[in-house]
């Protein structure tokens, strides 16, 4: 019997007295699950297609998870990990199967994993009413993100951007890693490599100013991270100009409620702040020292 089963099992008995509940289990996220993930996701109105959690097993293939009931499965969480830095995103369980520890179970298999891999600290986004629940867990509420969502216009630049190509996601991730304190080479690489997805920077003679990445889903584009330095606002700006010029459809925009001069921009190209999401870390975190927009809810 595995520690998770057996934890499941004690739980079922201090909550139920007997042995009647039935086990849970939790196995890796498989090809086969995508669309049980999507479906327990657009019931909760995340609006995900399966390239989303093919994009999180190809980042993390030992890292996603199903929860199984028996033969039916209940419930999903992903993680991903850079190096020091752990994220978990996506946990959810269907509807009648919650508040039986099914999530806790889920959520301390992830964490598990992550310390695994040598994770010191884990970062996630928790919507406003959940910040207690993840408190339990050690989580210590970061900053508050605006979900930015809507049909952009597209206006122009005013600053010269251009699109980065795969042999250069070591050097962004250099430049990444110097502002976000963590090395995430392997999620810029997996944006360069998508079909339907790009990154712009803006580089003079001082090197890389900021870099925006974008992923194209269907009709809507997630667009982050953008990284920028401080003092090159105009870049942040032209950066995500670039980005909904070429774009069609909606854009979402994860932006840290601090950044007013972002979020100004963003309420005048058309978007609007859908909701809102406080930024949780387990262990220390350095917080990143640059204009920042986060990749997705899912990765930071
Ligand atoms: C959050 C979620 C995964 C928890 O799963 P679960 O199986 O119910 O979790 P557990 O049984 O381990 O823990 C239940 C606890 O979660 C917390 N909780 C769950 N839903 C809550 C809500 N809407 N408001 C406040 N607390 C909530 C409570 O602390 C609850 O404990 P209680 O039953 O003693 O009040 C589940 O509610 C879910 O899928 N929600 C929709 C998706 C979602 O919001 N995901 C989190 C994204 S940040």
């Amino acid at each position: 019997m595995t520690v998770h089963k057996f934890y499941a099992l004690v739980k079922a008995v201090c909550e139920n007295g007997s042995w009647e509940r039935s086990l849970f289990e939790v196995k890796r996220m498989g090809v086969s699950d995508y669309a049980f993930a999507v479906e327990l996701a657009n019931r909760i109105g995340w609006n995900m297609v399966e390239a989303d959690f093919e994009f999180a097993s190809i980042l993390e293939p030992e890292g996603c998870f199903v929860l199984h009931d028996g033969s039916k499965r209940i419930g999903v969480a992903t993680s991903v990990c850079y190096g020091n830095l752990g994220w978990l995103g996506n946990l959810a369980v269907e509807e009648n199967s919650r508040r039986h520890g099914a999530g806790s179970l889920l959520l301390r298999h992830a964490l598990d994993y992550l310390r695994g891999k040598g994770v010191q600290t884990v970062g996630l986004f928790s919507y406003m009413w959940l910040t207690r629940y993840y408190a339990q867990f050690g989580f210590e509420a970061d900053v508050e993100f605006a979900v930015m969502h809507g049909k952009p216009s597209k206006p122009k630049p005013s600053v010269k951007v251009n699109q980065v190509s795969l042999e250069h996601a070591s050097s962004l991730a250099r430049f990444d890693e110097a502002f976000y304190h963590a090395y995430r080479q392997k999620l810029l690489q997996a944006i360069l490599s998508r079909e339907n997805s790009f990154i712009y920077a803006c580089c003079k003679d001082e090197g890389i100013l900021g870099y925006v990445g974008a992923k194209v889903f269907g009709n809507s584009t997630e667009v982050g991270p953008l990284v920028c330095r401080l003092e090159h606002a105009n870049v942040a700006f032209s950066l995500l100009k670039a980005v909904f010029s070429r774009i069609t459809g909606e854009a979402f925009v994860y932006v840290p409620k601090k950044e007013v001069a972002l979020i100004k921009l963003l309420t005048r190209l058309g978007l609007r702040e859908s909701f809102s999401v406080v930024r949780m870390f387990l262990g220390t975190r350095v917080s990143e020292t640059c204009i920042y927009t986060a990749e997705s809810l899912e990765r930071g």
